[in-house]
């Protein structure tokens, strides 16, 4: 498995690399959600094609500096996560390698952005569309894997994909779990151990919530289980309709179920589909 940590380094390995090119974006902090992602890429590369794995805490998609600061990095253990999963190559740039310290130019997503988590993080999915399209034209890439996890990343994406034109295929992957159904992600290991304990009735409140049949009663079922802890603290509980991320009341077309919970300064998030 080769590294490449400038852009220079990254274009010569993939020069000489066989197609298709798969990217796997990633911030790093590899569990086992992206050493799926990583697999799935290896499944479509095939024997002949080249699985990318990037690695890369990209500062402007974070709104809170400590949030940045204390993005967990723990880079050998990452590779050695791509390396067992079948990636082919690595690139890791650093701050000043992605950006130029007066850039200026970013992508904004002005509609699926203002809705759930982009509401409170004003800029947030500007920043993932920019990176992200940075590395799809860094790379060339035939097709990049992400995670449903973050469906409104994944819904950003697709529509930069539309609107832009970009060649490139999307290719989703279903959320992974930890046995006891809390969603897996790297921001768990700040959890503490009494709010790790209590973190998985996150899920247990949208699975409670979605055999309801009306939009106020899953609301009032998820509000009550998640409000029971004495740790979580809502930042948004809401039902959005699937394809536009607008609020609804409408369950006759698929809809979302998703929240974002505090527990201390970690922002935990999940969701269920409704009508699928
Ligand atoms: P990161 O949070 O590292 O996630 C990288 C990819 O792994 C994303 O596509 C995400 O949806 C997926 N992922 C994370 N947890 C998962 C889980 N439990 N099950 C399945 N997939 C999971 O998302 C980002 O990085 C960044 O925003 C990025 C796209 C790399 C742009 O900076």
């Amino acid at each position: 498995m080769w590294i490449a940590k400038t852009k220079a380094e990254l274009r010569a390995r993939l020069d000489a690399a066989s197609r298709p090119i798969i990217l796997v974006p990633t911030m790093g902090a590899l569990h086992e959600g992206h050493a799926s992602l990583i697999s799935l890429a290896k499944e479509k590369a095939g024997t002949e094609g080249t699985v990318l794995v990037s690695i890369f805490v990209n500062p402007i998609q974070f709104d809170r500096a400590g949030d940045l600061a204390a993005y967990p990095r723990p880079l050998s253990a990452d590779l050695g996560v791509c390396e067992t999963h079948g990636a082919d190559g690595v690139f890791i740039p650093d701050d000043g390698e992605m950006y130029f310290s007066d850039h200026s130019v970013t992508v904004k997503e002005s509609s699926l952005s203002t809705h759930l988590c982009g509401a409170a993080r004003p800029g947030h999915f500007d920043g993932v569309c920019t990176v992200v399209l940075k590395l799809f034209l860094l790379t060339g890439c035939n097709s990049a894997v992400f995670g449903e996890k973050d469906f409104q990343q994944l819904a950003a994406i697709r529509r930069m994909v539309r609107d832009l034109d970009l060649q490139t295929e999307i290719i989703p992957h279903p959320t992974i779990r930890e046995s006891d159904g809390l969603a897996m992600s790297s921001r768990n290991i700040r959890l503490t151990t009494a709010q790790r304990a209590d973190a998985p009735r996150i899920h247990q409140a949208l699975l409670a919530a979605a055999g309801e049949s009306d939009a106020e009663s899953m609301l009032r079922v998820a509000g009550k289980i998640i409000g029971g802890s004495e740790f979580a603290k809502i930042d948004y509980l809401s039902l959005v309709d699937a394809e536009t991320l607008a609020p609804t009341e409408n369950l006759s077309k698929p809809a979302i179920l998703a929240c974002a919970v505090f527990y201390g300064e970690v922002r935990l998030f999940d969701y269920v589909s409704i009508g699928r």
